[in-house]
C-alpha cells in the first residue's frame, strides 16, 4: 500500500510543478466573492470563481436553472440580477480576468461547464488520464474542494 500511495503524491507534485511552468498562477487576482452569490450558489457545491467562465457561459447557466445539471436550482428574480451583474463583472472575459483562461475557446462557443474549459483540462490533463477523478474521494472534477482546500475561498496555488 506505501509505495503506491508515495507514487501517487510523486505524480501529484510533479503535475502541481508542470501546471505552475505551463500556466503561472491563473488563480491570483480572485475578487472577493459576492455574499449573495455564496449564498445562494454553495448549497451544492463552491461558489465557482466568476473568473473561470465568460459571460455567456453565465447568461446561459443563470437563464436555465430550473434544469441545472439535473437539478432545479432556481432562485428569486432579486438575488438572481445581482448575482448576474456580480459574475458577468468578474468573468472571463471581463477586464480584472486572466486572458489565459479562454485561451482556446472559440468566441462561438458557451462553454457549459469550468471543467470543459481547455485552460481547466489542460492543467488536470494528467489526472484526467489517470481518472483521479472517479477515486470515491473525488466523485466529480466540479468537486474541487476534494483536491484544493481553499477553493472555496478561490485559492487553487500549490499551497493551498
Ligand atoms: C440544488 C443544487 C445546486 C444549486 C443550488 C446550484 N448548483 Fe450548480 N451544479 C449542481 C450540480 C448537481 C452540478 C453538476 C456537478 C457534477 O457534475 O458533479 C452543478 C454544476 C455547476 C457548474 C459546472 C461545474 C463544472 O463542472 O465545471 C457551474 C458553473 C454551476 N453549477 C454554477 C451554479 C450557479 C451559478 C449556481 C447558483 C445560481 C448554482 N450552480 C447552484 C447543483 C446545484
Ligand atoms: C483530483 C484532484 C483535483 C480536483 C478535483 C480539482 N483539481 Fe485543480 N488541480 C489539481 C492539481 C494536482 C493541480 C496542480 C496544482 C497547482 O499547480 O497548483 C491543480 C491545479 C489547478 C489550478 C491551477 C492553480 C494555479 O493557480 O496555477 C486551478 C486554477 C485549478 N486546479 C482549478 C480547479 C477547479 C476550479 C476545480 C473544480 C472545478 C479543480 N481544480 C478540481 C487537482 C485537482
Amino acid at each position: 500500500m506505501m509505495p503506491r500511495i508515495l507514487a501517487a503524491l510523486g505524480m501529484i507534485a510533479t503535475v502541481m510543478g508542470m501546471a505552475f511552468l505551463v500556466m503561472g498562477p491563473v488563480a491570483s487576482a480572485t475578487p472577493a466573492p459576492d455574499p449573495t452569490y455564496v449564498k445562494e450558489c454553495s448549497a451544492c457545491h463552491i461558489a465557482y470563481p466568476a473568473q473561470f467562465l465568460p459571460k455567456r457561459s453565465w447568461d446561459r447557466i443563470l437563464g436555465s436553472l430550473d434544469k441545472h445539471f439535473g437539478e432545479n436550482a432556481t432562485l428569486s428574480s432579486k438575488s438572481l440580477t445581482s448575482i448576474k451583474a456580480y459574475l458577468e463583472g468578474h468573468a472571463a472575459d471581463s477586464a480584472d480576468a486572466n486572458p489565459r483562461i479562454l485561451r482556446d475557446v472559440a468566441a462561438t462557443q458557451i462553454p457549459a461547464r469550468i471543467t470543459e474549459m481547455p485552460f481547466w483540462t489542460h492543467i488536470h490533463g494528467r489526472l484526467l488520464a489517470r481518472h483521479a477523478f472517479d477515486a470515491p474521494k473525488v466523485k466529480s472534477a466540479s468537486n474541487c474542494t476534494a483536491c484544493h482546500r481553499g477553493a472555496a475561498n478561490g485559492h487553487f496555488g500549490d499551497d493551498d
